[in-house]
């Protein structure tokens, strides 16, 4: 199978990359603005055949990625929409301006990002394909700070859903994975803070989750034996939050 993994450069992309590649999946490592540290990641993958391939999802560039993706793999059979941002703009300190522009960003990356992405995807995609994306904890927990990412990840488990049904007489499979805390870039800096031991401690596990812990299941969603998880947001939080 031929795979897209969008923000593969780094974080839980790349240990979706690895995780598909494990499983026998030709990996296109899609990058924003690294494509040094794509190219190192697409390097290291078990097998042959990876590409990288490059686009920005705040620029209306979902038709290059997909349309460079089916050039150099030759086809698409799995799409991963992983890739997104996370910064604070909390309503008691944001002003009017800036709170507009963080609802534009990141609908735009989060979600409007994924919808195009699919869309063309889909016009590659045959029986058996599989889309898959990366949702968050967020958008049934909240997001205080963040509420245009609660917002846009809670459209993309709705799209999910809406898209399983409508993909299903294709024979295309669509699911989701909802993740609480996990070490990556995104979130260094906070768990490095005097609020870390507090992040930690929402899990009874006492930590946050790895990258791979995501990436696991993930390629579950992307194997032939997941069909029946078509329309699933798989909770990966280590009873963080249970609902
Ligand atoms: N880490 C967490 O705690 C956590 C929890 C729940 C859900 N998630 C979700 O998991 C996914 C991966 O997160 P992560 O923690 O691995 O993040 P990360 O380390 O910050 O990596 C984000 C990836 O997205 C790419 N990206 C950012 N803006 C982009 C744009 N405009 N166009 C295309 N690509 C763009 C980045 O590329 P560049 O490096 O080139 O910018 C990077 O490869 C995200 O959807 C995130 O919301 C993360």
């Amino acid at each position: 199978m031929r795979a897209l993994v969008t923000g593969a450069s780094r974080g839980i992309g790349a240990a979706i990359a690895h995780a598909l590649a494990d499983n026998g999946h030709q990996v296109a490592v899609h990058y924003r603005s690294a494509p040094e540290k794509a190219l190192e990641v697409a390097e290291k993958l078990p097998g042959t055949g990876h590409v990288t391939v490059h686009g920005d999802l705040g620029a209306n560039q979902a038709e290059q990625i997909v349309t460079e993706t089916v050039e150099k793999l030759g086809g698409l059979d799995v799409l991963v929409n992983n890739a997104g941002i996370y910064f604070h703009h909390p309503i008691a300190t944001t002003g009017f301006a800036e709170w507009q522009e963080s609802w534009r960003r990141t609908i735009e990356v989060n979600l409007l990002g994924p919808a195009d992405l699919i869309w063309h995807a889909v016009q590659h995609m045959g029986e058996g394909a599989r889309i898959i994306s990366v949702g968050s904890r967020g958008a049934y927990r909240g997001e205080p700070d963040a509420p245009a990412y609660g917002a846009a990840k809670a459209g993309l488990h709705a799209m999910t859903q809406s898209l399983a049904q409508s993909l299903a007489p294709q024979g295309i499979s669509v699911a989701a994975v909802a993740p609480g805390f996990v070490h990556t870039d995104m979130v260094t800096d906070w768990l490095n803070s005097p609020e870390g031991d507090e992040i930690r401690k929402q899990s009874p596990f006492n930590r946050v989750g790895e990258p791979e812990e995501i990436a696991s299941a993930v390629a579950w969603l992307a194997s032939e034996k997941a069909t029946w998880a078509s329309g699933s947001i798989i909770h990966l939080n280590g009873a963080s939050y249970l609902h």
